[in-house]
């Protein structure tokens, strides 16, 4: 089945309408969106960073939608009494319709520790790697095939082009979004040198570089 995944800007995605992930909206100087018109059921955060938890709580709080983090991040969602499910690294849950595994992230953060997710529905695996460097066991995450993978390019904070490159080796995805690149003058301002890295080595797979509320079918 045809999913469809909306690109918010930085890290923040939108997928089939319902799942949200790392909603960074209302503090984004690039997001033209109003977090209080965002729906979806599920809010996906990958660490408490404040580009990622973003409006999170306060989508929560409007929508009913149930917060997927990290137990402490997730803790502090019930603290506020909102709907949310802990969980940590290796962990996979339900949520509705949805597995969400919660896999490694090498990065930092405040509460918890930082993770990415394997999000599946329908038969399509998506792979949001959160914010983080490159490590080897995305091997392991590509194991079962993957039809899509979020992936940050901005580097300084995250995985820059080269190592973005080389986790694509890794994931084996058919289909990349770059992200978290050009938010701020600090990390890269384009995607295009990824792009053209990408198109040159896999000549297979599909790149595509979303404009801020784009939406693609995979
Ligand atoms: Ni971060
Ligand atoms: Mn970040």
């Amino acid at each position: 089945m045809t999913m469809k995944v909306k690109y918010l800007g930085h890290s923040c995605f939108l997928i089939n309408g319902e799942l949200l992930i790392d909603p960074f909206i209302s503090g984004n100087p690039k997001c033209p969106f109003d977090p209080s018109e965002i729906k979806c059921k599920i809010i996906c955060v990958t660490h408490d960073h404040s580009d990622h938890l973003g409006d999170a709580f306060d989508i929560a709080a409007n929508t009913g939608a149930t917060v997927v983090a990290i137990h402490e991040v997730a803790q502090e969602a019930l603290s506020r009494g909102l709907n949310a499910e802990g969980m940590n690294i290796g962990g996979e849950i339900s949520v509705g319709e949805w597995k969400i595994k919660m896999v490694l992230a090498l990065h930092s953060s405040n509460l918890g520790h930082p993770a990415g997710f394997v999000l599946e529905k329908d038969g399509k695996r998506i792979y949001h790697a959160g914010d983080t460097g490159l490590f080897g066991d995305m091997k392991l995450i590509g194991e079962d095939g993957l039809d899509l993978a979020l992936l940050p390019i901005g580097d300084r904070y995250t995985m820059g082009t080269k190592d973005a490159i080389k986790a694509v080796e890794f994931l084996n995805p058919k289909m990349v979004i770059p992200m978290h690149y050009g938010t701020f003058p600090i990390i890269n301002q384009s995607a295009d040198e990824f792009k053209k890295e990408f198109e040159l080595k896999f000549p297979g797979k599909v790149i595509k570089v979303l404009e801020i509320g784009e939406e693609v079918d995979f």
